[in-house]
């Protein structure tokens, strides 16, 4: 008979991170870094404060793209400096880097507004990613200001040193930012994808007597999770989990916008219009999946996954 496995040697305990693992394994512990929460917490204030809901805000989430705008915008300051870097390896000219230094200054305006406005409506632990990706990337803007000024000043081999360190910054920043979206899902959309779980064709729901008029209510429909709200005949069904981060749509209130009902998320107040899911405000910018929906004659309601 085999020895059983000496504890340390058994599947995964207590193994050291590899090298491979060990920019995932300190971006968890930054997600963990409670030291951050001070910081966090006025920051974040301080931006929802700045940035009221509003067309103004919603633009920011990029509400009117249908998706996050600060991962576009993300690419024009980085991939000036990675070729004004390059160029500065490969005998290129200063006037070039420089110019191309500065147009990615100029682009860290707006992609740091989007990407102020996103952080602001995160969890505690992506907030923190967020805080620690927001200062290394402050860090590699002012590293790239102080090349463009000594390149300004006639001090070239200065002006290239910085470069350097102002593009290993932004890449330390960019891992980070991976994290945020790809691993803890900030700017994913959160819905259920219904249409893989619901099946094909009409399926019954609930008799229409069974549901309060004008109050959103849940229902579990197999694996989903549904809000299901009742106005007179007229039933309208979305899928409960916000889009935007999970949150729990049928504990929100209602409220009329734009000339329909619309319901409000408890979490970020995301509104999505109750008739089809669409999103009225931000920060989520995912359209809430929804269904079609009829009574049969015998006061059932029957429901169907829009595509
Ligand atoms: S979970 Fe953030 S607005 Fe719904």
């Amino acid at each position: 008979m085999r020895p059983p496995l000496a504890p340390a040697r058994r599947a995964g305990a207590h193994r050291k991170p590899g090298l491979s693992r060990r920019p995932a394994a300190l971006a968890e512990r930054v997600e963990q870094a409670h030291v951050l929460d001070p910081v966090v917490r006025r920051l974040s204030d301080a931006v929802v404060r700045a940035l009221p809901a509003g067309p103004r805000t919603d633009a920011l989430h990029g509400v009117p793209f249908g998706q996050p705008v600060h991962p576009a915008l993300v690419r024009l300051p980085l991939g000036c400096w990675t070729s004004a870097v390059l160029l500065d390896l490969f005998r290129g000219t200063d006037r070039a880097s420089g110019m191309l230094i500065g147009v990615g200054l100029a682009g860290t305006v707006p992609t740091a507004a989007t990407g102020l406005a996103d952080w602001s409506a995160l969890h505690t632990d992506q907030q923190r990613v967020g805080l620690v990706h927001a200062v290394c990337q402050s860090c590699a803007a002012a590293l790239f200001l102080g090349s463009l000024a000594a390149r300004v000043g006639g001090r070239r081999g200065y002006g290239r040193l910085l470069s350097g360190f102002g593009l290993a910054m932004a890449t330390a920043g960019s891992y980070l930012g991976g994290h945020l979206a790809l691993r803890l899902g900030a700017g994913a959309s959160h819905a259920e994808p219904v249409g893989h779980l619901s099946g094909l064709g009409w399926h019954d729901l609930c008799g229409i007597g069974e549901l309060p008029d004008r109050r959103p209510v849940r229902r579990q429909f197999g694996y989903l999770s549904l809000l299901v709200y009742r106005h007179g005949s007229e039933v309208s069904v979305l899928s409960d989990r916000c889009s935007h981060l999970g949150g729990p749509l049928h504990q929100g209130r209602m409220l009329v916008e734009r000339g329909g009902a619309c319901v409000v998320c408890p979490w970020h107040g995301s509104t999505f219009a109750i008739a089809d899911g669409a999103v009225v405000h931000g920060p989520a910018t995912a359209r809430q999946p929804s269904f079609d929906t009829r009574v049969t004659a015998d006061g059932r309601v029957e429901l169907r996954a829009r595509p």
